[in-house]
C-alpha cells in the first residue's frame, strides 16, 4: 500500500490484510518522493491534460508502480496485481509503469479476469461475498461515486455522476471548502521558485514560511482549500477511447500553476517559452495516457528540465473566493527591462525602426488586400 497523502488509516489497513491472511504487508510512506520527483516536474511542465485537468490520478500511478515492483523485485515476486477495472486510463498507468521497470514482471488486473468480472456485476456482489468470507467491509459504500485521493488532488467519477448533466452534490468536495462560504479576506502569499520548483513560501501577513517540499505544497492545499480554489468538472477523453465525466480538486496545484505560469514568462526568453508550452501539452498528453516511463518522456522531461535553468525568483499572490490573483514578482534572471519598455524614456531603442519593421510584416497583407480586392473586407 502507497501513503501518497491519502486520508486512510493505514494501522487498520495493516491488520486487516494480516487477518485476510497476507504474509508479509508493506505499507510505504511516497509523500516526499512523490512530490518531488513527479508534482514537481508536472509544475515545471505546466502540465494540463485537456486545457483543464491537473492530471492529480495520472502522476500518481507511476510513483505507485514504480514502488511496487522495487518490493516485488526484492522479494522475488514475479506477479504485482491492482484493483483498476479494465474500462479506464489506470489499468495502462500501472502496468506500463510495471513493465517499463520490471520487464519480465506478470500481472494480475482482476477486473479483466473473465471468472471474475462475470460473477462480480458491482458493488453490491463485491459486499455479499465480503461478508460471506469475513471480509471487513463497511456496510454501506461511503458515497456514491468512485473517489481517487492523493496529496495533489481528489477525483470523483461514477455512480451518480455518470449522468454528466446532473450537478455534484455540494457535500462531494472534501478538499476544498465552498467559494460561497469561503473567508472574506484573502491569504496573501509568496511563493519563491529555483529551476521551476517551489522553494519556500511564505504568508505575507502572518510571516509564517515552509521550505520543505512536502511542507509546501501540503500549506498550498491548506490554503487553497480554505479558499475554494481549484475546482472543475469536465467531461474527458480517456486513452482507451470513450468519454468521461470527472470531477476534480486540485487546490495547491492550481496556485502553483499559476504562480510558476508567472515566474516562467518574466524569466524565460519568449521563443524558448513557445517551443516548451507544446512540449508541456505533449508531456501532459504522454502522463495521462501512462507513458511517464518511456523514452519520449523522458527526452521531453530534459527539455523542460533545461528550460526551467533560470526560472527562480519569488511570485506575490492572493488567493480568495476560489482564484489566484497574481500580485507582483521579483527576479534576478529577469528577462524584463523596465528602461526599454519604459513609455516615459527610450532606452537602447530607436523608435524609427519599429516604422520598417511595421512595412516589412505588412508586405504580404497589403499583397493579399491587393489580389482579393476590397471584396474581402467585412
Ligand atoms: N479520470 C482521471 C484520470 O484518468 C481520474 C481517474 C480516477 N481513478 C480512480 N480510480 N477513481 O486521471
Ligand atoms: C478505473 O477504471 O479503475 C478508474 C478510472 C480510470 O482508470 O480511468
Amino acid at each position: 500500500m502507497a501513503n501518497i497523502g491519502q486520508d486512510e488509516d493505514f494501522a487498520a489497513a495493516q491488520k486487516k490484510a494480516e487477518k485476510l491472511g497476507a504474509k508479509k504487508v508493506f505499507i510505504e510512506d511516497l509523500r516526499s518522493e512523490f512530490v518531488e520527483d513527479f508534482i514537481w516536474p508536472a509544475v515545471q511542465a505546466n502540465a494540463v491534460y485537456e486545457d483543464r485537468y491537473l492530471l492529480g490520478t495520472a502522476v500518481a500511478r507511476p510513483c505507485i508502480g514504480r514502488s511496487q515492483v522495487a518490493i516485488a523485485r526484492r522479494e522475488g515476486a514475479q506477479f504485482v496485481s491492482h484493483g483498476a477495472t479494465g474500462k479506464g486510463n489506470d489499468q495502462i498507468r500501472f502496468e506500463l509503469t510495471c513493465y517499463a521497470l520490471y520487464p519480465e514482471v506478470k500481472i494480475i488486473a482482476p477486473w479483466r479476469v473473465p471468472e471474475f468480472y462475470n460473477r462480480f456485476k458491482g458493488r453490491i456482489d463485491l459486499m455479499d461475498y465480503a461478508q460471506k468470507h469475513g471480509i471487513p467491509v463497511p456496510v454501506t459504500p461511503q458515497a456514491p461515486w468512485s473517489m481517487d485521493a492523493n496529496l495533489m488532488h481528489i477525483s470523483y467519477e461514477s455512480g451518480i455522476l455518470e449522468n454528466p448533466k446532473s450537478n455534484a452534490p455540494a457535500d462531494l468536495y472534501l478538499m476544498t471548502k465552498n467559494p460561497e462560504d469561503s473567508p472574506n479576506t484573502p491569504d496573501v502569499l509568496e511563493i519563491e521558485f529555483s529551476k521551476g520548483v517551489p522553494v519556500k513560501v511564505t504568508n505575507v501577513k502572518e510571516s509564517t514560511s515552509k521550505d520543505s517540499p512536502l511542507d509546501i505544497f501540503s500549506y498550498l492545499n491548506e490554503i487553497g482549500g480554505k479558499h475554494g480554489v481549484g475546482r472543475i468538472d469536465i467531461v474527458e477523453n480517456r486513452f482507451i477511447g470513450m468519454k468521461s465525466r470527472g470531477i476534480y480538486e486540485t487546490p495547491g496545484g492550481t496556485i502553483l500553476l499559476q504562480a510558476h505560469l508567472d515566474i516562467e514568462t518574466f524569466t524565460m526568453d519568449k521563443e524558448v517559452r513557445r517551443i516548451k508550452q507544446g512540449l508541456g501539452i505533449k508531456f501532459a498528453e504522454l502522463v495521462y495516457n501512462g507513458f511517464w516511463y518511456s523514452p519520449e518522456c523522458d527526452f521531453v522531461r530534459h527539455c523542460i528540465d533545461k528550460s526551467q535553468e533560470n526560472v527562480e525568483g519569488k511570485v506575490q499572490l492572493s488567493v480568495f473566493k476560489g482564484q489566484v490573483y497574481i500580485m507582483g514578482r521579483e527576479s534576478t534572471k529577469s528577462l524584463y527591462n523596465e528602461e526599454l519598455v519604459s513609455m516615459d524614456v527610450q532606452g537602447d531603442y530607436d523608435p524609427c525602426d519599429a516604422s520598417g519593421f511595421i512595412k516589412i510584416n505588412a508586405v504580404r497583407l497589403r499583397e493579399h488586400h491587393r489580389l482579393q480586392g476590397l471584396s474581402s473586407v467585412k
